[in-house]
């Protein structure tokens, strides 16, 4: 799958040359930011490490993947080819019989506090460009179904209601409205301004915005993206943005003469738990669904099971260890409700993260490297160990600098090593957290930047 995008954008696209990339009309506002500046604008974001993501849309209706599970040849795109297609006939009709009665935005934000979440990110659009708000630049919205009601501006009132973190994942992709990809593509990417200064102008303070651009090519030049990420930057200025606008975000997509700007604030991992990185934010996203194809991001009538509560957590703590954030993925159903399995999941998660919080919100990766074995998170003097893997009632990791001054487990410190003590009926099989206390700060076990021992 990901080796035929790689194909498709090669085979369909230019380099992007800095030439193109000139003709902003307003001024960026993050492009000249200090490091200290930017570091005090996304300083929420790294003390959250744990988001929802929401996929929903009139797609829970035929329970198939969202934009992905219509039939039709996307203009510019490759296939993923879900399980289950839906004929464009039935699919563009879907939204007339949409009405999620039980949607209660309350609820869900409800939800993601009890899980511990501390941010969400909701599709306000996505790939097949419906509308999940009362825009007035096209009808295929869900003003225009039998609910009626605004979703993004009710999820905004109740998560600013609830100093819940709110943003949006808004699609540059758009494989309905009929100006998308057409000739340079101006006249669409007009309609995309307008839609986003909808979005950032009516519903109070947006945190994030979460681009998903990848598939049309190039489209730095595409949809503009130095003017588009101007403009979201322009009407909310402290918003948090991701790498997907300019489809930065492919390994080798970064063409030479590419202003960082654009690449905007954090890396976006898909699917995966992302590597060790602390010199530039990221975050993971990734489903709580299973389904055969592995791919479900939208309410799934297919599902086959969930991701295992220590799965969930193991992913968690595998990007909290590697200096990252996890955007965990829900699916509600055509009810407008996050199903019981997955909400109960979410409640067993916030159960963890009441106990072993400290671990996780505020922390940075390091200073050990992560891997199979667990990894750490540190602030302070303080080292939280993250243990998924006993080598019987041991486990043995590199030497630090610092003196242990105190540990929850039993310990030996050498000069070559440290090693802890825990008998196995003693350890949390899914994560048995450690805390170290060190005689100087941990960040300064990673003087150069990177963390100690290798991956294993
Ligand atoms: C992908 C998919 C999309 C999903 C997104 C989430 O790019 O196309 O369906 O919304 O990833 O990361």
């Amino acid at each position: 799958m990901i080796l035929a995008a790689i194909l498709a954008m090669v085979a369909c696209l230019p380099a992007a040359s800095a030439a193109g990339l000139t003709n902003a009309t307003s001024p960026d506002l993050h492009a000249n930011e200090t490091s200290a500046q930017r570091d005090a604008r996304m300083k929420w974001w790294m003390e959250a490490r744990f988001g929802m993501f929401i996929h929903w849309d009139m797609s829970s209706l035929a329970g198939t993947e969202i934009s992905w599970s219509r039939k039709s040849t996307r203009p510019l795109d490759v296939d993923k080819a879900p399980a289950g297609y839906v004929e464009d006939p039935v699919y563009d009709h879907l939204y007339e019989r949409f009405n999620p009665t039980n949607f209660n935005a309350t609820e869900w934000v409800r939800l993601a506090r009890a899980a511990g979440m501390k941010y969400i990110v909701f599709t306000a659009k996505h790939h097949g460009g419906f509308c999940m708000w009362d825009t007035k630049l096209t009808t295929y919205s869900i003003m225009n179904t039998p609910f009626k009601r605004d979703v993004v501006g009710e999820l905004a009132d109740a998560c600013h209601q609830a100093g819940m973190r709110f943003g949006l994942y808004y699609s540059p992709r758009d494989w309905h409205q009929p100006d998308y990809g057409v000739g340079d593509n101006t006249k669409y990417t007009t309609y995309m301004k307008g839609q986003l200064t909808e979005l950032l102008t009516r519903y109070g303070r947006m945190d994030c915005l979460w681009f998903d651009g990848f598939g049309a090519g190039d489209s730095i030049k595409c949809w503009h993206a130095d003017e588009i990420l101007a403009l979201v930057r322009r009407l909310q200025p402290h918003i948090v943005i991701n790498n997907r606008c300019a489809n930065l975000w492919f390994p080798g997509n970064n063409p030479p003469g590419v202003p960082p700007s654009l690449a905007a604030d954090h890396d976006t991992p898909e699917g995966t738990i992302g590597a060790f990185q602390n010199n530039r934010p990221w975050e993971t996203c990734h489903m709580i669904i299973n389904t055969p194809g592995g791919y479900a991001w939208s309410y799934r009538s297919d599902q086959t099971s969930l991701r295992p509560f220590s799965e969930c957590i193991q992913m968690l703590a595998g990007c909290a260890t590697g200096d990252g954030n996890l955007l965990l993925d829900v699916g509600p159903n055509a009810l407008g409700e996050i199903p019981a399995d997955q909400a109960g999941r979410l409640r067993e998660m916030g159960g963890w993260m009441r106990k072993n919080g400290e671990s996780i919100y505020g922390t940075r990766g390091g200073p050990f490297h992560n891997g199979v074995w667990g990894g750490s998170t540190y602030e302070g003097n303080k080292v939280y160990l993250h243990v998924f893997k006993w080598d019987g009632d041991r486990r043995v990791l590199p030497p630090l600098k610092a003196r242990i001054v105190k540990c929850s487990v039993e310990f030996q410190q050498t000069a070559d090593a440290i090693t802890l003590n825990l008998p196995p009926d003693k350890q949390d099989k899914t994560d048995t957290v450690v805390t170290l206390e060190l005689s100087a700060p941990a960040a300064d076990e990673m003087a150069d930047g990177l963390p100690l021992g290798d991956k294993k």
